[in-house]
């Protein structure tokens, strides 16, 4: 069974889940694959494949028939089964009447790890605070420890996982869904042939935290301590203390990055290496040395006295930091953004001027995708030069991306669609030219008014 940084990435909903899972199956073309109830909530497993796990949990408002009990006992009762199960927590403070999180949130990146309690030492030894202790789980298939730990941001919590004595389709408790079983209302048809692998989203490339002004230092060494990640630039520009700091009226923010990789020694497991090939496509393979399936963090921290940006947006409508976005990685954009949009799903859309003001960036880059059928389609490019930074030089690489309209009623979470070209950074570049571009077309939007007038 292979192994991977990420496990899944959990999602919590207040209420109508199964609508909420049908919707994200439907537009980001995932399948149902697994789902577990309880007296206190429900959990659906939506896949794009094993390196792809969304884990979506409601928790129940009390079952009618201890509404009627005495409610300090009811809320007793709740407050203890979530806390004795393993796979459960609030993860927000507030909750309603009915013990829900008032909102819905992105929370938990969950970590495969190959020895638990050599991880769990290791947060103990730094502070850190234990949700859940180690617990051993087991059926038929085998054996998993989990264990979950609270970050030092804001909602964010960590299921660990060591799963290599188990063979299951994904954890004990949860129920497989065999995928002719899945029929819905709508004649949404879950049960489609594979894509090709080119087409489809691959991986999770990285996850984005917004974090609060002068909090990222602090976030950067809680990580290193807890899990040994290390440090590395998002872009050539970047200052070590600073990060990749962007300075513009309306959008001053600083950009930093942290990853593992397999050589550090802390047990955070990631024996798989995603290659990515010239052509675009992408293999796995578990037993390859030069390199490590990353996880890969990126915290956005809102510079101080800035004016408010998409960071105080999320800080705000969020209620404090957490997970801003999750990028998906596919071996060809073109196909799947278009294969998205087909499905429903709502894209934020770069102003035309976007692509004027890359062009020049873009001419001499000899990519093998059209430049008409990206801007037909929306998608960024993000260029990373080689040392000598000159236009056209044949060392330049390149990502595409996209990033989805918030998958919430309020303006917080999104996904980014993320295509790599050799490039390794997370599109810093096209924060400056995508405001550039807005400029622009103020500027080109004034003109005009003025000449109508
Ligand atoms: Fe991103």
């Amino acid at each position: 069974m292979l192994q991977h940084s990420i496990h899944h990435i959990e999602i919590g909903v207040r209420e109508n889940g199964e609508e909420f899972v049908l919707e994200l199956c439907k537009k980001l073309g995932l399948y149902r694959a697994g789902y577990r109830e309880t007296v206190h909530s429900r959990q659906w497993l939506v896949r794009a494949n094993d390196w792809v796990q969304l884990l979506v949990t409601e928790i129940r408002s009390s079952p009618p028939e201890q509404e009627q009990q005495n409610c300090a006992h009811s809320d007793q009762q709740r407050d203890e089964a979530i806390a004795n199960d393993p796979y459960l927590v609030l993860w927000d403070q507030d909750v309603d009447e009915g013990g829900r999180p008032v909102r819905n949130s992105v929370f938990n990146v969950c970590l495969t790890v190959k020895d638990i309690q050599r991880q769990v030492e290791r947060l103990e030894r730094c502070g850190a605070k234990m949700e859940k202790p180690v617990t051993v789980l087991s059926d038929a298939d085998g054996e998993v420890k989990v264990a979950m730990v609270r970050s030092c941001l804001g909602n964010v919590v960590h299921t660990l996982v060591e799963r290599q004595h188990y063979s299951g389709f994904f954890l004990p408790g949860f129920t497989s869904i065999r995928r002719q079983d899945v029929k819905t209302d709508d004649g949404y048809d879950e049960i489609r042939p594979p894509t090709p692998p080119r087409n489809r989203i691959t991986h999770v490339d990285h996850v984005t935290f917004a974090v609060e002004v002068d909090t990222s230092q602090d976030i950067i060494a809680w990580y290193e301590n807890a899990f040994g990640m290390k440090r590395f630039y998002v872009n050539s520009a970047e200052d070590d203390g600073e990060g990749f700091v962007i300075n513009l009226p309306n959008m001053a923010l600083r950009l930093k990055a942290f990853e593992y990789w397999k050589c550090a020694e802390t047990g955070v497991s990631s024996n798989t290496t995603l290659h990515h090939h010239s052509n675009g496509d992408v293999g796995v393979n578990d037993d390859d040395d030069d390199g490590c399936n990353k996880l890969l963090f990126v915290i956005a921290e809102s510079l101080k006295d800035s004016e408010p940006n998409q960071v105080d947006t999320f800080l705000k409508d969020h209620k404090g930091p957490g997970i801003q976005h999750v990028a998906l990685h596919t071996g060809n954009i073109v196909d799947t953004v278009s294969r998205l949009k087909q499905q429903g799903l709502q894209f934020v859309d770069p102003p035309h001027t976007y692509y004027k003001e890359i062009n020049g960036m873009l001419k001499d880059l000899n990519m093998k995708e059209s430049v008409s059928r990206l801007e037909d389609l929306g998608i960024l490019v993000d260029v990373e030069y080689g040392n000598d930074k000159t236009h056209g030089d044949k060392k330049a690489k390149y990502l595409l991306q996209k990033f989805t309209k918030p998958i919430f009623e309020v303006n917080t979470f999104f996904f980014e669609i993320i295509q790599r070209m050799g490039a390794t950074g997370f599109g810093a570049n096209n924060i400056i030219a995508l405001w550039r571009s807005l400029q622009a077309l103020l500027q080109t939007e004034q003109q005009q008014q003025q000449h109508d007038v």
